[in-house]
């Protein structure tokens, strides 16, 4: 039978649940009025990631250069058998799993210990969201998988309810993707769903050489560029925009005062674009640019004091042993 539910999207045997804001959020109409008509011109990075932007993420992770998916993977594999048996989770519920590529070594570590447990992907992007169930529904057939599609800046209240104990998962530093405030505010938001028992399991990236820090958002394939790139698409299509991609590159700077990584698309040229649905011009200069993305690096004091900042209790402090990334596990 057809499914008519407007909440509910599937493909083949895959079904997504959206989530309900629980707060309004701007849409790309008044984002792209914030952000591009005033300066210094920027967008919210949740615009990269349409099918082909989620397709470029997971091949920057594959890079020479971007360490810090091959670190996060070696710190789970590590310390994934002790994450769950000191956990124990009834529900894996993961905020910005994109592929759930990492999230399987916790899964193998379910595997290892006969531990059974569902899993609830979260994601903004409805068609990684489906190829990742559909990949790990072929991998983990005892895995039940309830994908859910939404913006987390729209609030966590609306999470479907659970009432055996969940462990949080929030991976790949997308904390650092957060300007500080937002993301103390995010974490006191995921601390506020969690009850006793719960814990979260957070990845972040840390300080380190600006000059390895650069290179993982250059990469010499030119990935990184060609995903930073692709928002203009995004636009174009969303916004009706005439954006000329081959007009703009990318660039991507340490920032050592804000210890981040600052993503930039810089005009090449002086020249004007049309934003179709904002009935807008703008004028670039040449060399003028639009903040897309910062990338915030922690300390392990900084990274933990987020943590506890919210009032969860630090469990563990997982390091790499080249300090390059950090897993925190916590508990409220
Ligand atoms: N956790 C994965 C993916 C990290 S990339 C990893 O570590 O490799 C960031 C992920 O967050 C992407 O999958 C993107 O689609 C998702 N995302 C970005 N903004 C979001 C938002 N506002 N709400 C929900 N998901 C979001
Ligand atoms: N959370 C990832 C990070 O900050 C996201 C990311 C990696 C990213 N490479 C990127 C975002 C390139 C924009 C452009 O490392």
């Amino acid at each position: 039978m057809a499914n008519t539910d407007p909440l509910i999207k599937a493909n083949a045997d895959v079904v997504c649940q959206v989530l309900k804001p629980a707060r309004p959020v701007p849409d790309i109409i008044e984002d792209a009025r914030n952000g591009l008509l005033s300066r210094p011109r920027t967008l919210p990075p949740k615009y990269f990631y349409d099918a082909h932007g989620s397709d470029l993420f997971e091949r920057i992770t594959e890079t020479r250069e971007y360490y810090p998916s091959r670190t996060e993977n070696e710190l789970l594999q590590r310390h994934a058998r002790d994450i769950i048996a000191s956990s124990n989770p009834d529900q894996i519920l993961e905020l910005g799993s994109g592929s759930s590529r990492k999230t399987q070594r916790l899964f193998d570590a379910c595997v290892d210990l006969g531990h059974a447990c569902n899993y609830a992907p979260m994601d903004v992007c409805e068609d990684m969201l489906l190829q990742a169930s559909q990949e790990l529904s072929g991998k983990y057939d005892w895995l039940a998988i309830n994908p859910i599609v939404g913006d987390y800046h729209a609030g966590l209240d609306n999470l479907p309810s659970f009432t055996g104990r969940r462990l949080f998962v929030f991976l790949g530093s997308t904390i650092g993707n957060f300007e500080p405030a937002a993301a103390q505010r995010f974490i006191n938001e995921i601390e506020k769903c969690m009850r006793a028992g719960d814990r979260l399991l957070l990845g972040a990236d840390r300080v380190k050489d600006p000059a390895i820090l650069e290179a993982a958002y250059n990469d010499n394939d030119g990935v990184t560029a060609a995903f930073n790139l692709n928002v203009l698409r995004v636009l174009n299509r969303e916004l009706h925009a005439n954006f000329v991609p081959d007009r703009f590159r990318h660039r991507a700077e340490y920032n050592p005062t804000h210890q981040r990584i600052e993503m930039r698309l810089v005009s090449e040229h002086e020249q004007h674009v049309h934003l179709g649905r904002l009935e807008a011009d703008i004028k670039l200069q040449s060399g003028e640019t639009i903040l897309t993305e910062v990338s915030h690096k922690f300390t392990p004091e900084s990274l933990q004091a987020l943590v506890t900042h919210s009032g969860l209790t630090l469990q563990e402090h997982y390091q790499a042993d080249d300090d390059y990334f950090s897993l925190i596990l916590a508990h409220k």
